[in-house]
């Protein structure tokens, strides 16, 4: 029998919940050790897009998207809707790619909103988030008729003024804090009392109260969300316990909330150690709680809204970058620079967050070298990864960092003046640019040089 011409990346890969992977679901080796994603050679996409590149697995995205939406088909036996957390990655191919698996999308700005319309998606499918929304973003939302998650009361003033002028009705979530504690980074926590987002649950009565006599307001359900990067699942199972009961009191308050949006939060694989739950056990726990709480309450099932993130998109990310220079502190550690860091991807610094890594020319050769991959950056933690096993690594190589696709690109900065980078959708051995490179010029474009510092030797650039 001859020797296939690819080998999954991955032992053991769990082809129904991308997020427990490291690599996508389509990474294949070829008998040259060379890496594939999506039918691409990796090197090929180094040589024809540039370094850095995110490079975003559609095959994966899809996957992610039908693990939720058969899960909730299987499992929820209401109505129920999957609206994607585009804060995890905005884009229109994104926003379009959601769109076209049936999935809404939760966006938390103009910015987002307009990418969501922008991409295709329904506006009855978007809903709009944000702790300090602005009258244009109001605005924009009411004329496209999505939904507002109603966060705080200078809001719902402003709402009510808004929809007043323009005898217009508006379509309400209420978010709430409820009080839940989970065990991620404290940064990503957003669901205990001590939060900025939402009303607190001891003040959602007197919302409910205000919004019974306010004709502008349809009360359409209420929002919660706990938290990122999340492996349990009781705070979920709790989460929805206290949302039905919340939903209870909306409707002798005399609403008629039909969506109960449960967040996101579900959290993904970055380094072998984190095992998190499947997407089919997260849908299957909140589900069962949210119809074990309705049968108590003899309650009528919601629609059941969620949001995912993370979970749909950062396992089918990689970035891609080529090694430059390597430092070795005898007794004390190797560095080996890579041609992006930081700006790309802010995780490492912002929460400490751990990646993993290989060298997709050569990723089946013993790992024999231990290097701290560091960015360019002027800051000296700026460092992607510590201390990570990789076979002997040179000036030149090309260094995959897995499950890049979450809150890396949608975080980019331009810090130091480096430009973002690419980004490339990968498919079927077909690369689609999806964001195109940042140039020097598209950095200068924002800068205006007043007349009185200009000097006689500035040269224009472009
Ligand atoms: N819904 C709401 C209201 C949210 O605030 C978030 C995330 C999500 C849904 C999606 O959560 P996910 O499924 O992705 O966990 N930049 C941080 C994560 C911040 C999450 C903010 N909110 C990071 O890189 O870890």
């Amino acid at each position: 029998m001859s020797s296939p011409r690819f080998c999954p990346y991955e032992e053991g890969i769990d082809s129904r919940s991308p997020n427990r992977n490291l690599a996508p679901l389509s990474a294949a080796v070829d008998l040259e050790h060379q890496l594939w994603v999506g039918g691409c050679r990796l090197a090929d996409l180094a040589a024809r897009y540039g370094t850095p590149l995110y490079v975003l697995d559609e095959t994966t995205l899809r996957a992610g998207c039908q693990a939720y939406c058969h899960a909730l088909a299987r499992h929820y036996p209401g109505e129920s809707l999957v609206l994607y957390a585009s804060k995890a990655h905005g884009s229109l191919a994104m926003a379009a790619l959601m769109a076209s698996e049936g999935l809404g999308l939760d966006v938390v700005s103009a910015g987002e909103l307009l990418t969501a319309i922008g991409g295709g998606v329904d506006p009855r499918n978007i809903v709009l988030h944000g702790n300090n929304k602005s009258c244009v973003e109001l605005e924009l939302a009411l004329e496209h008729g999505v939904t507002v998650v109603l966060d705080n009361w200078l809001e719902l003033g402003l709402l009510e003024r808004l929809c007043n002028q323009r005898a217009q009705r508006v379509r309400l979530l209420i978010r709430f804090t409820p009080g839940i504690e989970c065990h991620t980074h404290a940064y990503i926590r957003t669901g205990h009392v001590d939060s900025k987002f939402g009303f607190d649950l001891e003040e959602l009565e007197a919302v409910l109260r205000r919004l019974a006599t306010a004709p502008w307001a349809e009360v359409a359900g209420l929002h919660a969300h706990i938290g990122s990067q999340i492996f349990e699942l009781q705070p979920h199972q709790d989460l929805a316990a206290i949302m039905v009961k919340a939903l209870v009191r909306a409707r002798e308050l005399g609403h008629h909330p039909k969506d109960l949006n449960v967040g996101g939060g579900l959290g993904v694989r970055y380094v072998a150690s984190d095992d998190p739950p499947a997407i089919g056990a997260w849908v299957q726990t909140v589900s069962a709680a949210v119809v074990a709480a309705c049968h108590q309450h003899q309650q009528p099932l919601p629609r059941l809204l969620c949001e995912p993130g993370r979970s749909l998109v950062a396992t089918a990310g990689l970035t891609l970058y080529q090694v430059g220079s390597r430092k070795e502190i005898p007794g004390v550690r190797t560095y080996v620079a890579v041609d992006g860091g930081m700006s790309d991807n802010p995780r490492p610094i912002t929460y400490q967050s751990r990646y993993t890594a290989c060298l997709p020319q050569r990723c089946r050769d013993a790992a024999t070298d231990t290097v701290t991959v560091a960015g360019k950056h002027c800051e000296s933690g700026d460092v992607l990864l510590h201390n990570i096993p990789l076979p002997p690594v040179a000036s030149g190589d090309l260094l995959a960092v897995w499950a890049t696709g979450a809150y890396n690109s949608s975080m980019a900065s331009n810090y130091n003046r480096i430009p973002r980078p690419a980004a490339v959708l990968v498919h079927g051995g077909q690369a689609k640019l999806v964001q195109r490179r940042e140039t020097h010029q598209d950095l200068l474009r924002w800068d205006i040089l007043p007349e009185h510092l200009r000097q006689s030797g500035s040269v224009p650039i472009g």
